[in-house]
């Protein structure tokens, strides 16, 4: 079966998501910041610290292209719909799916994160970031799933109720 790649906004449950779906497809997981983790050797905030946020694209863009088509789920780091190259990479090799989220929730999930460089920035940095994004989640995917106030079993199920 085509892979399915999850996208979406930081805290949109991607990670969870992806994993409960994969388990209940018996696929296998992949997640592109986990990658990027191992392949550089420096976790994500290190890695933003250390050489800029250029660098982390660069093995953003090369981790997802290593990365198996079929027969997986992929979740995927908010801003990988940033380059022109990934949108149209993950257009053409998966079931696109964007979580889609309100950012006050997000607020909420991720109030005392500190792992996201991203998230750190000010609050009207972070809100135009979430509405540049937007636009770019909606034409990257096949399919919008709508993960206000709902638990990841729930998402999970929607999910499975449009696979074939
Ligand atoms: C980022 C999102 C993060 C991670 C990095 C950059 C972004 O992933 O890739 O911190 O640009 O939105 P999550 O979406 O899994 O938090």
């Amino acid at each position: 079966m085509k892979g399915i790649s999850l996208i979406g906004f930081m805290g949109s449950g991607k990670t969870s998501v992806g994993e409960e779906l994969a388990n209940a497809l018996q696929l296998a997981f992949l997640d592109t910041d986990h990658q990027i983790e191992i392949q550089c050797g420096k976790s994500i905030p290190e890695l933003f610290s250390s050489k800029g946020e250029k660098i982390f694209r660069d093995y953003e863009t090369m981790v997802l292209k290593q990365m198996p088509t079929f027969d997986v789920v992929v979740s995927t780091g908010g801003g990988i719909v940033e380059r022109r190259e990934n949108r149209k990479w993950l257009k053409e090799h998966y079931q696109v799916i964007f979580l889609n989220t309100d950012l006050e929730v997000i607020r909420k999930r991720l109030a005392d994160d500190r792992s996201r460089p991203l998230w750190q920035k000010g609050k009207d940095e972070v809100e135009q970031l979430f509405q540049r994004r937007f636009q770019l989640y909606r034409t990257t995917a096949h399919r919008v799933i709508d993960t206000n106030n709902r638990d990841v079993r729930m998402v999970v199920e929607e999910i499975l109720s449009g696979i074939n």
